[in-house]
């Protein structure tokens, strides 16, 4: 996509740029005259106009650069979320308002709906470009063995089964990844394979790198490879993340418990991040330092969930405890079920063969959360469990 930026850059503008090679900035201008005639010159796709305070001579731009229904696709940052101006904003011709704290990949996602629905408008609906539909939901933890797999297979098993819906597993712990383990499955092609040239910007290539595996579910396992495994591009895993946002409805990703780059990248491209942590001191201690850490880094923390896995083990912690130890409300919990080990060491998750099991059922009130499914026992059911 051909950007054109006019006004001042943010960090996560430069992100933007240095890190999507999909999107080329063919100029940085300043606001005002210098804005249309650099669009009518370079023709972008999007040109996105940063709004200051006070925001009359950015909002002149807009509507300038907006008038005689140009070619261009016009998107709006605002550093604050002024009503005033996002109104005026979109009045003076706007296609999207965006804040100016958003990250690089919520940008880039925004800057391509907003040029995607201006074309549609214009034309209809062109076949050639993708469509974000899916939601990506990354499972991560502090410590390992917490149960992040467990979670993530079941997870993605019971949203296959739900509503048809089409789901891909993604393990991105390259050293010592186990979904297809877990799944029993052989785990050739892998991960890599969708990394490469040719096959990362291309849909079909992609799909046929995608392993079947049971339920319809759509999986994607890590090498069988010993420690520390093959470095993987962070950028690139961004970039699978979204290309099969564009063909799923859900994809979900497998985290390693190292904190890395990759990592981050999963992080920042899910919609929803369940934290899996277990009633043990030193997973609680870690747990919440890494919301802390989170927090710190400007991480949105609405987009962080926290699953309790192995609620009521004996670890002489108790829920509540656990609630005070992370200062984040429980939003799940998954009962300590011999089930879940049993499945572990079956290759053969519960969701398959022991849906009645405890763990089975408290995985499936995750499913029908994020499937829309209408279920009494919803999330806030879970609430009573903290007193
Ligand atoms: N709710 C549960 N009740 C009992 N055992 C569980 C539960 N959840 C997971 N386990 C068991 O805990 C062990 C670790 O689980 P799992 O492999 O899912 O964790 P992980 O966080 O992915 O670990 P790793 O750090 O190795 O990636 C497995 O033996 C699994 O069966
Ligand atoms: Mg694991």
């Amino acid at each position: 996509m051909k950007l054109l930026l006019v006004g001042t850059y943010s960090s996560a503008l430069r992100r933007l740029i240095d890190d999507f090679d999909d999107i080329e900035l063919v100029e940085s201008v300043a606001l005002g005259p210098p804005a249309p005639r650099a669009a009518r010159d370079l023709r972008p796709e999007v040109v996105l106009v940063a709004i200051e305070r006070p925001p009359n001579w950015a909002l002149m731009t807009v509507r300038d650069l907006a008038a005689g229904s140009p070619p261009w696709t016009i998107v709006a940052l605002v550093d604050r979320w002024e009503e005033d101006v996002i109104h005026q904003a979109v009045l003076a011709g706007a296609r999207d308002v965006l804040p100016r704290r958003s990250s690089a990949m919520e940008l880039r996602t925004a800057l391509f709906r907003a040029r995607r629905a201006q074309l549609e408008e214009r034309s209809g609906a062109p076949e050639d470009i993708p469509r974000a539909t899916g939601s990506v939901v990354a499972i991560f933890g502090a410590k390992g063995g917490v149960g992040r797999t467990t979670l993530a297979t079941n997870l993605a098993l019971g949203l296959a089964t739900t509503n048809s819906a089409r789901v891909t597993l993604v393990d991105t712990d390259v050293a010592f990844g186990d979904v297809a383990l877990a799944l029993n499955i052989e785990p050739t092609p892998t991960l890599l394979d969708t990394l490469a040239d040719g096959v990362l910007d291309d849909h079909d290539k992609l799909r046929a790198q995608l392993l079947e595996g049971p339920k319809d579910l759509l999986v994607l396992p890590a090498p069988v490879a010993a420690w520390p495994g093959p470095t993987l591009d962070p950028t690139r895993i961004t970039r699978l993340l979204h290309q099969l946002a564009a063909l799923n409805h859900f994809v979900i990703v497998d985290t390693s418990v190292v904190a890395s780059d990759v990592t981050a990248a999963v992080l920042d491209a899910a919609e929803l991040a369940l934290l899996v942590a277990t009633p043990e001191v030193p997973v609680l201690y870690h747990s919440r330092r890494l919301l802390e850490s989170l927090h710190t880094h400007d991480f949105p923390v609405d987009r962080v969930q926290v699953v309790l896995n192995r609620a009521g083990s004996r670890t002489d912690v108790t829920t509540s405890q656990a609630r005070t130890a992370l200062d984040h409300d429980l939003d799940w919990l998954i009962r300590n079920d011999h089930a879940a080990m049993r499945a572990t060491a079956l290759g053969s998750p519960v969701m398959l063969t022991q849906s009645r099991s405890r763990v089975a059922v408290d995985i499936n009130k995750i499913v029908a959360y994020l499937a829309g499914v209408p279920s009494p026992r919803s999330r806030s059911h879970w609430r009573f469990w903290r007193r």
